[in-house]
């Protein structure tokens, strides 16, 4: 099969389904008849409809050389409700899924780096994946990846990039969940030096990397954090939001998440992807009319829940059920 160019959903099959780390499955997907997908660049991800209904975007983690599969890995978020959860629970071997063709938000930069650093945290391992299977083709191997996770079983591809293959390449690391262990990556990035930079992973490391790299040309660090269309818009207006149980209204800046506001004032709610893709903040709203901008909400439950990471207010007051 060639695929067609105008194409805006595959159904595809899952060849293979396999947990590779703690809560971490790599599904490998192909066209039913074996034929070739759509291609795709490194970096590139597809959004893959959940059995919930529920909508959720997946870097590709195998070499874009690849023509008839497509690799992802998907983290379960248990504490999220959101799709994750029911992809990897309800999706198996042998199972259809719909999917969209591959886009790309992350793309490698033409220019011809001196170097390449990769800095990758948990699951944002995976398009950094994509990235180094290229370049290990295209015969570029003068780079280094920094990859970090909590302890050493929540590592996806741990072997693989532990293998003598990757000697002097890489750098993997485990915090254990303790800030004071984490790694110092400042003498690795206090200095250029023709460096071209790619990371994808937690909100706080990619704000920690951001910092580090402030004296960098913006050119050359380029970061992978699924904000896409939840990204604030340049006409992002001020909005009120009220907490129905104790009566507080607080002013939403227009560039400031309802999330963030909440926080500043006060209230400790739970988040944990901050772009709008794990259904953590989930919240109810009672009234008002809501700009949705995650990719975890069914069209039925838009009518009744926010995620207050990314999500605004189309109306001059929202008020939630907090
Ligand atoms: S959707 Fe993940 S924290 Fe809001």
């Amino acid at each position: 099969m060639t695929p067609d160019p105008d194409v805006r959903e595959l159904t595809l099959k899952v060849r293979h389904k396999s947990e590779i780390a703690d809560g971490v499955f790599l599904f490998e997907l192909a066209a039913p008849d074996g034929g070739e997908l759509p291609p795709f660049t490194p970096g590139s991800h597809i959004t893959v409809t959940a059995p919930s209904g529920q909508k959720r975007r997946y870097s590709l983690c195998n070499d874009p050389a690849e023509h008839d599969r497509y690799l992802i890995a998907v983290k379960q978020e248990t504490s999220g409700r959101g799709g994750s959860l029911s992809f990897t629970r309800g999706v198996n071997d042998g199972d259809e899924v719909t999917v969209e063709p591959p886009a790309n938000d992350f793309e490698m930069a033409k220019a011809e780096p001196k170097r390449l650093i990769f800095i990758a945290g948990g699951i944002g391992i995976t398009p950094i994946r994509a990235m180094i299977l290229h370049c290990l083709r295209q015969g570029k191997t003068i780079f280094m990846l920094y990859y970090f996770t909590r302890t050493p079983t929540a590592m996806a591809f741990r072997d693989e990039f532990a293998s003598s293959a990757f000697e002097g390449k890489v750098v993997l690391h485990h915090d254990n969940g303790d800030p004071d262990q984490a790694y110092d990556l400042w003498p690795v990035l206090e200095q250029q030096r023709g460096a071209h930079l790619y990371c994808c992973g937690p909100r706080g490391l990619m704000d920690a990397v951001r910092d580090m790299t402030g004296h960098w040309p913006d050119s050359v660090v380029h970061f992978e954090d699924f904000v896409g269309a939840s990204a604030p818009h340049a006409d992002d207006q001020a909005f009120e939001v009220r907490l129905a149980k104790s009566g507080e209204v607080y002013e939403v800046a227009a560039h400031v998440s309802i999330l963030d506001t909440l926080r500043q004032h006060g209230h400790v709610l739970a988040s944990s992807c901050e772009s709008g893709t794990c259904g953590t903040c989930r919240c109810r709203f009672i009234e008002g009319e809501v700009d949705h901008r995650d990719l975890v909400l069914s069209d039925d439950e838009k009518g009744y829940d926010i995620m207050i990471c990314v999500s605004r207010a189309k109306s001059r007051t929202l008020t939630l059920d907090l």
